[in-house]
Order: C-alpha cells, then sequence, then structure tokens
C-alpha cells in the first residue's frame, strides 16, 4: 500500500506557497524530510480545519544519486521549448516545496517549518504565494480548473502512479511560473480572448471542436494518443503582486511524465503542426520551467531504503 503525498488530491485550497531550492548537502535530506512530515502532522492537528497540505518533490539529479533507478524512470530535467516571445526557459532545481491549504497563515508557518527542517542543506531559489479568486478564475478572467479530473479515484488514476510499479504513490511535477501582462490582455476584445481559450468568459462554456481555433489553449492541451485522453491534474493558482510581477504558479501532477510534456510540447511550438498557443502571444510568458518527482510517503520517509 502506498499512500500519495497531501498537496496532490485536494483541489479546492485558497492559499498555496511553492518553494523551489537546491540541495547543498545530500546527507541531510532524509532527516529533514522526517522533520518536514513531523511538523506537517503536528500543525494539522492544531488546525485541522484549514486542511493542510505538502508535497516534497525532488528534481532528476537529486533523484539519480539515490541510485533509484526503477523508480521515477521518466524524470528527467527540464529543457528550453519554444523560440523568441513565446518560449518557456528551464529553471531547474533540486527541490520542490508545495504547500496547500484554506488559510494562507497556516501555509506560511508550515512553510517556515519545512524550511527550518531543512536548515543550511539547502538554498533557496523563489518563493511563490498564490490564491484562489472568486468561481476559481484566473487573473484573465476565465475560470481555471474546469475540466481538472474530479473525485479521489480520477484524481489518484490520473495523478499517481499505480500500484502494480516500484514508484506506486508517486507522482510526476510540473512547476512553471507564468508572467502576465493583463493590460495587453486587456486590449484584446472579449471574442479575441475566448478565441484564445476556446471556452466563453462569463459562463465557463466549452467551444464546440469545429469552433476552436486551432492555436487556442484547449485546441493545444485537450490530447489524444491512439484515441485515449492526456490527461494530467493541475492544482495551479494566481500569485503575484498588484503593483509588480502576477500571473499564474502552474503546477501540474501526472501518472506519467508524457502526459505533461506532449501538452508542453504543443503549446510552445514543438509538436507536428509547429503551432504556438494564443495565451503566450495575447495573455503570458513562462518564466521558469521545472520537473520534479515527488515521491510516495512510504518512500519519502526512507528515500535511502
Ligand atoms: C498561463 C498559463 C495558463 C493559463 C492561463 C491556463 C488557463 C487555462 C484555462 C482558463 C483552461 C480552461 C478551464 C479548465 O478546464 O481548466 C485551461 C485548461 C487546461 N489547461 Fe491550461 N492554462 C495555462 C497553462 C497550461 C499548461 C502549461 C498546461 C499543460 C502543461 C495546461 C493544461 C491544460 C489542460 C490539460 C486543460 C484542460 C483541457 C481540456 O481538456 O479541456 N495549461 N487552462
Amino acid at each position: 500500500m502506498s499512500t500519495p503525498q497531501t498537496a496532490i488530491t485536494p483541489d479546492t485550497c485558497t492559499s498555496a506557497i511553492f518553494i523551489e531550492a537546491d540541495i547543498l548537502t545530500k546527507p541531510s535530506v532524509q532527516a529533514a524530510c522526517n522533520r518536514a512530515l513531523s511538523a506537517l502532522a503536528r500543525l494539522q492537528q492544531a488546525h485541522p480545519e484549514d486542511n493542510l497540505c505538502l508535497t516534497i518533490a525532488f528534481g532528476a539529479d537529486f533523484w539519480s544519486s539515490l541510485n533509484r533507478s526503477n523508480e521515477a524512470a521518466e524524470l528527467k530535467n527540464f529543457r528550453p521549448l519554444g523560440q523568441g516571445s513565446t518560449a518557456a526557459p528551464s529553471t531547474q532545481h533540486d527541490l520542490l516545496i508545495h504547500i496547500q491549504s484554506n488559510n494562507q497563515g497556516s501555509s506560511f508557518d508550515l512553510a517556515q517549518n519545512v524550511l527550518d527542517a531543512f536548515g543550511s542543506s539547502i538554498t533557496v531559489a523563489n518563493e511563490t504565494h498564490a490564491f484562489r479568486c472568486h468561481e476559481s478564475r484566473g487573473l484573465d478572467g476565465f475560470v481555471d480548473g474546469t475540466e481538472n479530473p474530479k473525485g479521489e479515484e480520477d484524481i489518484h488514476r490520473i495523478g499517481i502512479i499505480g500500484n502494480d510499479r516500484p514508484d506506486a504513490g508517486g507522482s510526476y511535477v510540473l512547476m512553471q511560473r507564468y508572467r502576465h501582462d493583463l493590460k495587453k490582455w486587456n486590449t484584446y476584445s472579449l471574442k479575441e480572448q475566448e478565441e484564445a481559450v476556446a471556452r466563453s468568459k462569463a459562463d465557463d462554456i466549452e467551444f464546440e471542436k469545429a469552433d476552436r481555433h486551432p492555436r487556442s489553449h484547449i485546441a493545444r492541451t485537450n490530447l489524444k494518443e491512439n484515441g485515449v485522453g492526456l490527461k494530467i491534474v493541475r492544482r495551479s493558482l494566481p500569485y503575484g503582486t498588484a503593483s509588480g510581477e502576477h500571473g499564474l504558479a502552474f503546477i501540474a501532477y501526472c501518472a506519467s511524465l508524457h502526459n505533461i510534456e506532449v501538452q508542453l510540447l504543443s503549446m510552445f511550438g514543438e509538436s507536428e503542426d509547429k503551432q504556438t498557443d494564443l495565451l503566450l502571444e495575447r495573455l503570458t510568458t513562462a518564466v521558469s520551467g521545472a520537473y520534479y518527482f515527488a515521491p510516495s510517503l512510504e518512500r519519502l520517509n526512507q528515500l535511502q531504503a
């Protein structure tokens, strides 16, 4: 029996914190993970109403140093995608800490505890605080998450590696920060914004297939391979400051890195038709990108065993 980490399943949390870091002293990581999980348990017990949850995930360089080649075999470093103003940079790090809860104060408390647990064994590269807007809308005004898998069974089937595998309970992760240019976005008419997404803005209705622009976000990401939908579990939330950088903290979990990668290639002009997503032209720019593997809780408690 393998238990997935806790930040993968909940899909209504109102606050999130994302921290990416590099590992300086590998032997300290196991004890740090154990301390971080103890802090999580303590804070969950103190504030059960906050639904506090945590995922700790690792980049390919650290993971391969554990010599667990039969686990997370698909894991690799993120590579830059696309070209020019619609490119996606690679900002790969060793460690991702993903916190979700219904209370920003509790998220902050856990983040401090997790960072204390890792202490000087890591150096933090970036920290992003995110929040849920009314009706789960992005800062662009569109509802985000509608077609996400719903219900624990579907979320686990799509987001988490099944029990027949040595890495059961684990999940591949894409973390990408997107900076929006809302002034530019708001120069586009409602029709042009809806064309870019291929859903209506006010009532969130999907356009019929025949009415979708081939470069719309839905046309680029609603993909099938041999008749099977390439599904992923998204837990993205808006982030940022009103006066400075803001946009979408995009995070996706999946039992196979392949599903996530095929969608990215299709958005960034690296699929067969070489088209890019209209959102990259009209709304947003990718400013970070990294792949991670979130092992099961049992494996996180015994990374070396
Ligand atoms: C700034 C970047 C992005 C924005 C603003 C954005 C926004 C949206 C919106 C508004 C929807 C429609 C509602 C929904 O079903 O959630 C959507 C759907 C979706 N997005 Fe994104 N998204 C972004 C990046 C990405 C990335 C990087 C991926 C994949 C790696 C992705 C994958 C998907 C998928 C799979 C769907 C559902 C498609 C369907 O089956 O209809 N999105 N996104």
